[in-house]
C-alpha cells in the first residue's frame, strides 16, 4: 500500500462527477485515452450505492508503463483485461487495474476545498514498504507517476469548473443519458440521503436490466483536441 493525500479547491461532488463520466478524456486526459479509449468503455452498474463503469480491454499498445506491475492472482478472463472504475456513495472512487488498485477517499473540508486520500493498492510480490526504500519506490514509480498526472489533470478541470460555479456562470443543463447517467444516479442517492432522516430509510438504486439501453451500443468518439481547435 502506498497512500498520499493533498487538498483540492473543489466541492467534492463536482470530483466524483468528474470520475463518473468520461467524455472528458479525449480533452482532458490525452494520454489516459491511449490506454483507456472513450470508446472501449462501457457501464457497468449492478445493484447497490455505486455508479459504475468499465474499460475492456485496457490497452497497452502505446503506453505500457502502467503495466509494468505483476498481475493479481486468481483474476478471470475479464478482470484480467479491463480496468473497472467505481465511485462507491458517497465518497469513495476505485480504479481497478489487472495489477494493482488507485482509490482515493474525498473528504470536504468547506464547500470549495476537499482532501483527496489516495491509496494505492498493490497484488502480492510488489515490495511496498516491508524492503528496501528505493527498490520499493523504483517498483511503483511508472504507475504512481502515471496516476498522478492523471489525477492533476483532473484536479485542474474540476477547480476551473468550481471557479466557474461560483462565478454563476454555468447554468444548470439537462443531463446527456448515454454519458451522464451514472451522475443522475449518484444525485438521485444525494436527494434521498438529504431528504430522509436515517440511512434505513434509503432507497439501494437497482442495477441495470436485460433491454436497458442507458449507455449501449458503440461510443461515439469525440474529435481530439487538435481537431476541435482547428474546426476539423
Ligand atoms: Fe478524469
Amino acid at each position: 500500500m502506498h497512500q498520499e493525500s493533498l487538498d483540492v479547491q473543489a466541492n467534492w461532488k463536482l470530483i466524483t462527477e468528474n470520475f463518473q463520466e468520461y467524455y472528458h478524456l479525449t480533452w482532458v486526459h490525452p494520454e489516459l485515452a491511449k490506454v483507456s479509449r472513450v470508446a472501449d468503455h462501457y457501464r457497468y452498474q449492478g445493484r447497490g450505492m455505486y455508479c459504475g463503469q468499465t474499460t475492456t480491454p485496457v490497452s497497452g499498445d502505446e503506453r505500457d508503463d502502467w503495466l509494468a506491475l505483476p498481475e493479481a492472482q486468481g483474476l478471470d478472463a475479464s478482470d484480467l483485461v479491463s480496468g473497472r472504475f467505481v465511485a462507491i456513495f458517497p465518497n469513495v472512487i476505485l480504479s481497478v487495474l489487472p495489477n494493482h488498485v488507485w482509490m482515493m477517499r474525498l473528504d470536504p473540508l468547506a464547500p470549495g476545498i476537499t482532501r483527496e486520500t489516495c491509496t494505492m493498492l498493490l497484488p502480492d510480490g510488489v515490495r511496498d514498504g516491508d524492503g528496501d526504500a528505493d527498490a520499493d519506490a523504483d517498483a511503483i514509480a511508472p504507475t504512481r507517476r502515471f496516476w498522478v498526472d492523471v489525477n492533476n489533470e483532473d484536479i485542474d478541470i474540476v477547480q476551473r469548473g468550481q471557479r466557474g460555479l461560483a462565478r454563476g456562470g454555468v447554468p444548470a443543463g439537462p443531463l446527456a443519458p448515454r454519458f451522464e447517467e451514472p451522475l443522475h444516479r449518484f444525485h438521485n442517492m444525494l436527494a434521498d440521503c438529504m431528504t430522509n432522516d436515517g440511512l434505513g430509510a434509503l432507497r439501494v438504486p437497482t442495477g441495470d436490466q436485460p433491454g436497458d439501453t442507458w449507455g449501449a451500443g458503440d461510443n461515439p468518439t469525440p474529435a481530439a483536441i487538435d481537431r476541435v481547435a482547428k474546426g476539423a
